[in-house]
């Protein structure tokens, strides 16, 4: 049975679509069977796996109202074995259907019962707010990943989200655990982003990833090409990071090979 990782922050900017289309590439080379569901109206995953949003009939819209099975809108990607549930710019207006249907807040759960069995990790990417919309896919995880920058902003941020977290644990889904809160876009040269992370360490102690995604304009290049990090630069700082990344969730040794070195990562 897949692990369902819902990967959020209503911080919009925090790189949710980066890491959900980045990790999904880097698991599905290493023969994981993987679907992303594309729960932002923006569809960035949807962009960034290459799909053309022009060209879908049907989304994870339809799926949340009801008006289709999730089986029936999973698309296949260029990327191996990646399968994406797009999203089209009508999820916007689910906010508003949802209020008046039954079971609203766990709806996509639902949908994703049928689906589990066929992948080994399922990664939702959520809009950049605590909407129903979001309240739909933190019911249906098994874990929540939380990516963030280090600003001092980003904390009031999490302690919001920690706060809705805790109330999808206590009223539907008291199975939901941490996956883990990853920091991206790092700069290392500010000052202030170290002590971040520390704050934030101290509070989650446990639940912070070793590995950091490092600010990297490859990164931010690759979804204008429709392609993750592991397709469009291979050798790229930020499809290394992520490969940190996936290691780590696999629960392997934060080591990467790189033209013939061997780098270990995460020790202080
Ligand atoms: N590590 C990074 N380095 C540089 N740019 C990044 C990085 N991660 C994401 N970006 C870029 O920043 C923007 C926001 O990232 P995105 O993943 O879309 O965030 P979110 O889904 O949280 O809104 C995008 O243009 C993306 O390409
Ligand atoms: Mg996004």
């Amino acid at each position: 049975m897949g692990r369902i990782i819902a990967v959020a922050n209503q911080k919009g900017g925090v790189g949710k679509s980066t890491t959900v289309v980045s990790l999904a590439a880097y698991f599905g080379l290493r023969g994981k069977r993987v679907l992303c569901v594309d729960m932002d109206s923006q569809g960035n995953t949807t962009t960034g796996l290459g799909v053309s949003k022009r060209d879908l009939t049907s989304s994870t819209y339809d799926v949340l109202i009801g008006r289709a099975r999730l089986q029936d809108v999973i698309l296949e990607t260029e990327s191996e074995n990646v399968s994406l549930a797009p999203a089209v710019s009508a999820l916007a207006g689910a906010e508003i259907d949802l209020i008046e249907l039954e079971n609203r807040v766990s709806r996509l759960k639902a949908a994703l019962i049928s689906c589990r069995d066929s992948y080994d990790f399922i990664l939702i990417d959520c809009p950049p707010s605590l909407s129903l919309v979001t309240l739909n896919s933190l019911v249906a995880a098994d874990t929540v990943l939380i990516p963030m920058t280090a600003e001092f902003l980003s904390m009031e941020g999490l302690s919001q989200l920690t706060e809705t977290i805790r109330l999808v644990k206590s009223r539907y889904n008291p199975g939901l655990m941490p996956e883990g809160i990853l920091f991206t876009m790092y700069d290392a040269r500010l000052n202030l982003a170290e002590q971040v992370v520390e704050e934030v360490k101290h509070y989650f102690p446990g639940t912070v990833f070793k590995t950091v995604i490092p600010r990297n304009v490859r990164l931010s290049e690759a979804p204008s090409h429709g392609k993750p990090i592991f397709y469009y630069d291979r050798s790229s700082k930020g499809a290394d990071a992520y490969e940190l990344l996936g290691h780590e969730i696999l629960g392997e040794p934060l080591v990467v090979e790189k033209r013939g070195k061997r780098f270990i990562f995460g020790r202080k």
